[in-house]
């Protein structure tokens, strides 16, 4: 089977890559490397032991996305590319709805016209804003979007239910990715963020590494058991290997309009404290940090409800939080 990654250059899409073929899939890149690095795919050919077929195209352009689908023969889609800084998407609205649903539109009528149903959407945890229960589950009504960035992802969920619902041949599943971290084994491939950092555990990686000075805890006075904010840290080739099991499913469905979405965690919550402390343990490298004032935007306490993945994909996480952390540390210690 064929499968069209867009964004395959980048963080997830480049794990994912691996696992799609690692499970027998034929993985086709298309990736602008407008937040990725073409050293990337010298990574996956190191680990793959050959080059996955490569377009340096930019995902909006319908033409080159239906002669990428046919030129392929492309069987099903997973859809990475789009923008993902909360802060630059408060900053630049503009930028992000035309990116992120501008590419999902294109991809869509690509292929609706090229007769490939199946898609997986990279969504995220972003959408349910501050839970009223927790864990959180699918089914928990979405609040208004706590970003800009948020909002895409809200809205590009329901044009996909939307296209579903008008009976379009369409099987779709949109993913709500919690934190990923960690990298591949091999530290070959990893997450690769451009300048300073947004996320915790780069900036932790890139401060052990003497690159930052200084880590700082954004607030100790939230209501949670260390005053620090709690996540879901989902190792990067769990968060990869759930899109393979999804694809399978997919291409077992029977329905010809389809969609659900599922949370993609590991059910478990870290305080910010606990990956920091965890961090020192596994690199053998204590960091120093200072408390500051709480990051705006920033919620309290999320953790997966991760039942309706377990029980339509049997898929559970299998790493856990110090494995991503000590796979991190390795691929940062390669960058030399
Ligand atoms: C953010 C995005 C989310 C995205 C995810 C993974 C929001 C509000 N945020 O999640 O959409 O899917 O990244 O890319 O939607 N922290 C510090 N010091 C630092 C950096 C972070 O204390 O230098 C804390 C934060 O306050 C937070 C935790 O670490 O409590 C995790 O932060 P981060 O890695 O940025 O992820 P999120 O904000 O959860």
């Amino acid at each position: 089977m064929n499968i069209l990654v867009t964004g395959g250059a980048g963080f997830i899409g480049s794990h994912t890559v691996v696992a799609l073929s690692e499970a027998g899939f034929r993985p086709v890149i298309l990736d602008d490397f407008s937040n990725s690095e073409p050293a990337v795919l010298e990574g996956l050919n190191a680990i793959l032991g050959f080059s996955p077929r490569f377009y340096a195209e930019n995902c909006r352009d319908l033409d080159i996305l239906k002669r990428v689908l046919k030129e392929e023969s492309i069987d099903g889609v997973i859809h990475f590319a789009a923008f993902k800084s909360v802060g630059e998407s408060m900053r630049e609205p503009l930028k992000y709805y035309e990116n992120n649903l501008g590419t999902l539109m294109a991809l869509l009528e690509a292929m609706g016209d090229c007769s490939v149903p199946n898609l997986i959407f990279s969504s995220s945890a972003t959408v349910y804003g501050e839970p009223s229960k927790l864990p959180v589950s699918e089914t928990a009504l979405l609040p208004a979007p706590i970003s800009v960035y948020g909002s895409t992802k809200q809205v590009c969920e329901t044009i996909l239910s939307d296209q579903v619902a008008a009976g379009k041949p369409l099987k779709a599943f949109s993913l709500r990715y919690f934190n990923p971290i960690g990298a591949h084994p091999s530290a070959q491939i990893g997450e690769l963020p451009r300048g300073v950092p947004n996320n915790l555990v780069p900036f932790i990686t890139q401060t052990a590494a003497g690159i930052r000075q200084e880590l700082t805890v954004f607030g100790n006075d939230y209501p949670t058991s260390d005053g620090t904010c709690i996540r879901d840290y989902i190792h990067v080739m769990d968060l990869a290997e759930a899109h393979v099991e999804s694809l399978k499913a997919l291409f077992g469905q029977r329905q010809p309009s389809y969609y659900e979405v599922m949370n993609v965690g590991t059910g478990q919550g870290h305080s910010v404290l606990e990956i920091i402390n965890t961090f020192g343990e596994v690199s053998g490298k204590p960091l120093d940090y200072t408390i500051g004032e709480r990051r705006q935007g920033d919620i309290a306490t999320i953790y997966a409800d991760v039942s309706k993945i377990n029980g339509m994909l049997g898929w559970n996480a299998k790493r856990g939080m110090r494995e991503g952390l000590e796979d991190a540390w390795r691929w940062q210690q390669s960058l030399g």
